[in-house]
């Protein structure tokens, strides 16, 4: 499979197209954020689209277990990029929203998205899969903190589901994930697979 180039614009655009149309249908949204590096341009282009943003409560995707003023917080980076916006957040670390109906995940070169690490213990990695919660902790053993992540169950209910990435990397992560096809090995199989609604951006 190979990736059509796209753009944080395009991604941004239709995401805002998705929480238009659910706050028609709904008369109010939950948007799932990504959390890492590649976000930030697609919220500086989702920030300046047309959205009822006082109908949507924003929560991240997974959080690492850290205060919001921490460099490595995943709220703190969003907020820095939409937080002008007249929306409610949540806080992952301290309340899970009722349902999620549009989310945006990254992704990483060894597979994961959300915090659905693969070096999770198996028990755990079981446990997070098969959790009926749509909050679980976990703590990956390739990580410097835990952290507190949305469950399959959670995203896979979203109406709509955008997954965000950029570089080569990330491209051929993608492509094994459709050849191994095992969400074990690459947890973000199960996104590619069980989503409703999927869109997947990928740029350069
Ligand atoms: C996190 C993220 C995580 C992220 C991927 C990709 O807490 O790190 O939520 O799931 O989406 O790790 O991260 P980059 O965009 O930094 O490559």
């Amino acid at each position: 499979m190979t990736l059509d180039a796209s753009s944080p614009a395009a991604a941004a655009a239709s995401i805002a197209r998705d929480l238009r149309q659910v706050v028609e249908h709904r008369g109010h949204a939950t948007l799932a954020l990504a959390g890492g590096r590649t976000p930030g341009p697609v919220y500086d282009h989702l920030a300046a689209e047309d959205v009822p943003w006082s109908e949507v409560t924003a929560v991240m995707g997974d959080e690492r277990d850290v205060d919001e003023g921490h460099e490595r917080s995943n709220l703190g980076m969003a907020r820095r990029h939409l937080g002008h916006l007249p929306m409610a957040w949540l806080d992952l670390r301290h309340e899970a929203p009722e349902r999620v109906d549009v989310a945006v995940l990254g992704w990483g070169t060894d597979g994961h998205t959300a915090s659905w690490f693969p070096d999770l213990h198996d028990e755990d990695l079981q446990h997070l899969f098969s959790s009926t919660h749509v909050r679980e902790r976990v703590a990956p053993p390739s990580q410097p903190e835990a952290r507190w992540t949305l469950t399959p169950e959670a995203i896979l209910a979203a109406e709509h589901v955008h997954l965000i990435g950029s570089g080569a990397e990330k491209a051929t992560v993608l492509d094994t994930v459709r050849i191994e096809a095992d969400a074990r090995t690459h947890p973000v199989h199960l996104v590619l697979t069980g989503a409703s609604a999927l869109d997947v951006w990928w740029w350069p």
